[in-house]
């Protein structure tokens, strides 16, 4: 595709080996971004960029929990389109539940190093390239979670690194507006990916009941947003907190 909203741009998606990054993938690429598909498991992110095609798309392996990963993502993503990329998109994530009085001090460390660490690190370096290479129009977006904001038992480590998520954004907005990037963040409800299908029934039963639409959100819903805020249609859009929850509270 030549034409659309995000024809020029690169895109850099982490996670987008599966569910809300996968969607937003492919997104980008309608609307004319060359994407760049980034994931800890490297043939799902092939995957991903081979159902773009190879023009469009390129994929690569990365472990954003990693400083050295992510450094050397940089590098890698400046080589796939010739430049660095102005939209980058935080979806890697993961989940570790369990009740706080059982927590194992590893699955907290991990939840924190993946969603909160590693939102850190990407941010950071790749917001230095953009910066580096003079890009105009950047864009970055995190996914957040409306369980930052619900006091979901059993979910402590990941709720706490999703609310750092919010905080962490609204500072770099607040500290990258005078380069010319925004950084925003969204906060899905329960969204029909694979973190979600490993939810006991009657938990996901419990989500639908209390959701006003009544089902759970489909990724190319959480998509649509990460679409908006990439391009110059959200030029005002900075340093928000979007929910994208079907009215779930
Ligand atoms: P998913 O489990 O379908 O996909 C997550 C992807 O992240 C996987 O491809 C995995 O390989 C990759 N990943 C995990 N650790 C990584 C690492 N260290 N480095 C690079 N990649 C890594 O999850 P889903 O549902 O697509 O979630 C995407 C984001 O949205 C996550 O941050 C999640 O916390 C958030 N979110 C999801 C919701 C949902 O209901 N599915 C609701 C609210 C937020």
């Amino acid at each position: 595709m030549t034409g659309g909203i995000l024809a020029g741009k690169v895109a850099l998606v982490t996670g987008a080996g599966s569910g809300i990054g996968r969607a937003t993938c492919r997104l980008l690429a309608r609307d004319g971004a060359k994407v760049i598909a980034a994931d800890r498991n490297l043939e799902s992110a092939k995957e991903t960029a081979q159902e773009l095609g190879a023009e469009r798309s390129a994929a690569l392996q990365v472990d954003v929990s990693s400083a050295t990963s992510v450094q050397a993502a940089v590098a890698e993503a400046l080589l796939k389109f010739k430049q660095a990329p102005s939209i980058v998109v935080n979806s890697a994530g993961i989940t570790r539940d369990g009740y706080l009085l059982k927590m194992p001090e590893r699955d907290f460390d991990e939840v924190y190093s993946v969603n909160l660490k590693g939102t850190y690190l990407v941010t950071q370096y790749f917001a230095k390239a953009m910066i580096e290479q003079q890009l105009q129009g950047g864009s970055i977006v995190n996914l957040s979670s409306i369980v930052a904001r619900m006091n979901n038992m059993g979910q402590a480590n990941y709720a706490a690194t999703k609310a750092g998520v919010i905080s962490f954004t609204e500072v770099a907005a607040n500290e990258f507006g005078k380069f010319g990037i925004r950084v925003n963040c969204i906060l899905p409800g329960y969204i029909d990916t694979p973190m979600v299908a490993v939810l006991p029934e009657a938990i996901t039963q419990q989500v639908v009941q209390r959701c006003p639409v009544g089902r759970l959100g489909k990724p190319e819903e959480i998509a649509e947003v990460i679409a908006f805020l990439a391009s110059h249609k959200a030029a005002y859009v900075n340093g928000a907190a979007i929910e994208v929850t079907g009215g779930l509270k």
